[in-house]
């Protein structure tokens, strides 16, 4: 159960509650979520068994485990750059993650304080707009919050982790079952539950498919190296299947949690589901500053979020600081200093996108719009599409048989072919589709 909780506390955080209902929104709703569903459990979960199985087989951390086990099973060392590409990743997504997580913090001294009771949307909006627009604001929050991020791991005191998530979890679920109570008594609850539930296809673009299924790696945390990490502390007789389709449940749930208690209170006050990266800080406060008990209650909150979010940035920098311990002999503090050192620089940009450089736009939008995109939907599926690859072809059958508790049986052949041919097929065809803005789809209606 140890390792359940450890991956849970990895996998549920700002990905589950702030990503998921905002890019939902900004891509229509419904069928979006349809194909993240499908992307979570087709492609996601034998990704992330065979990311688990892998880091469990090679004990080390994600980077010398490709590059051994890549020599073990006749693909070569070179392997060890998928650990690479994937802690590279693990870099980029923390800077943007440390920025939000920063003001999740702040939200909790705002609630505490009281700022929200009885604001209307556009007070929460001018206070969501103060603490991004003023950078500095921004960066110390940022500050902050990396500098929790890196004592936990310089110290090595993730033992302790588990048991905090083993709190937290519960606490959680059962506030946002309070949250959804209250969506439940704005009247706009089924218009709500319609937008993220009623399937309309013609919604859905094919860079929302690759948004989505970019957002089933990210919310599982697959493709970084983040649970092969875990892995590696896994004891053998664990069944990665069971472990991973929990996991996959528990964080599921709280997504759908999250989008069904945002919406009703994005209809209800009249805002647009397609707000952007500030959907649930303009929308949740709302909710506590008219719930009785909102003070307490939205400060719990935001505790446990930022709890949550600190949860899965340990993990995140843990593999690149096991990386240098291991190999290059740097002391646990020097590592996480140094891999600090550079999330925190690369989360500037970040910060500033949201003031001084908000009207700096190329591509996909501001440089965090670009950051954001390119490590969720990008690097996170080429990184797992070669995790997988590297588990479905390259590895012997008899080793990840031997591995994947389930044996030889239905369970093992399942995996397998969901790990050797969908994944990895529907990765390619989700980029292709993306990248030549619906070729393949054409292709099949012509
Ligand atoms: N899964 C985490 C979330 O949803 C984010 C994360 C990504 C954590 C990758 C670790 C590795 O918030």
């Amino acid at each position: 159960m140890a390792f359940v909780f450890a991956v849970t506390g990895s996998a549920v955080g700002l990905g589950n509650i702030w990503r998921f209902p905002y890019i939902a929104g900004e891509n229509g709703g419904g069928a979006f979520v349809i194909v993240y569903l499908l992307c979570v459990f087709v492609i996601g979960v034998p990704i992330m068994m065979s990311e688990i199985m892998l880091g469990r087989r090679g004990r080390r951390n994600p980077i010398t485990t490709m590059q051994l086990l890549g020599q073990e099973e006749g693909g070569g060392r070179q392997w060890r750059f998928v650990g690479i590409l994937g802690v590279g990743s693990g870099f980029l997504i923390l800077s943007f993650y440390s920025v939000i997580a920063g003001w999740a913090i702040a939200y909790v001294f705002r609630n505490a304080f009281g700022v929200f009771i009885d604001a209307d949307p556009h007070a929460v909006d001018g206070i969501y707009r103060v603490l991004t627009g003023t950078w500095w604001k921004s960066l110390a929050w940022h500050t902050v919050f990396m500098g929790m991020a890196v004592f936990v791991v310089a110290r090595g005191v993730e033992r302790g982790l588990e048991r905090a998530v083993r709190i937290l979890m519960p606490a959680l679920l059962i506030l946002l079952l309070m949250l959804l109570a209250y969506s439940l008594s704005t009247g706009f609850f089924s218009e709500g539950a319609r937008f993220l539930l009623y399937a309309d296809f013609s919604a859905l673009t094919p860079g929302g498919v690759l948004v989505a299924m970019g957002q089933a790696f990210f919310t599982l945390s697959v493709g970084m190296g983040a649970v092969m990490a875990y892995g590696a502390y896994l004891p053998q007789q664990t069944s990665i299947t069971g472990t991973t389709l929990m996991v996959a449940a528990a964080d599921t749930l709280i997504a759908l949690l999250a989008g069904l208690i945002i919406f009703p209170i994005v209809f209800a006050n009249g805002l647009d589901p397609a707000l952007g990266p500030g959907l649930a800080f303009e929308t949740l406060p709302l909710a506590f500053g008219r719930m009785p008990g909102g003070i307490v209650f939205g400060t719990l909150f935001f505790v446990l979020l930022s709890f949550a979010a600190w949860t899965s940035a340990i993990g995140i920098i843990e593999s690149a600081v096991a990386w240098m311990v291991e190999r290059r002999h740097l002391s646990r503090v020097t590592a996480a200093s140094i891999s600090g050192a550079i999330v925190w620089f690369l989360g500037i940009a970040t910060v500033l996108s949201f003031n001084i450089l908000a009207e700096f736009k190329f591509l996909k939008g501001t440089l965090f719009d670009n950051v954001e995109y390119l490590a969720s939907n990008i690097l996170l599926p080429l990184s797992g599409l070669s995790i997988t690859i590297f588990a479905g072809w390259v590895m012997a059958r008899i080793s990840s048989c031997e591995e994947l508790d389930a044996g030889p049986g239905g369970i093992y052949k399942c995996w397998h072919f969901l790990a050797r041919l969908v994944a990895p097929a529907a990765v390619i065809l989700i980029l292709v589709e993306a990248a030549t803005g619906g070729m393949i789809s054409r292709l099949f209606a012509a």
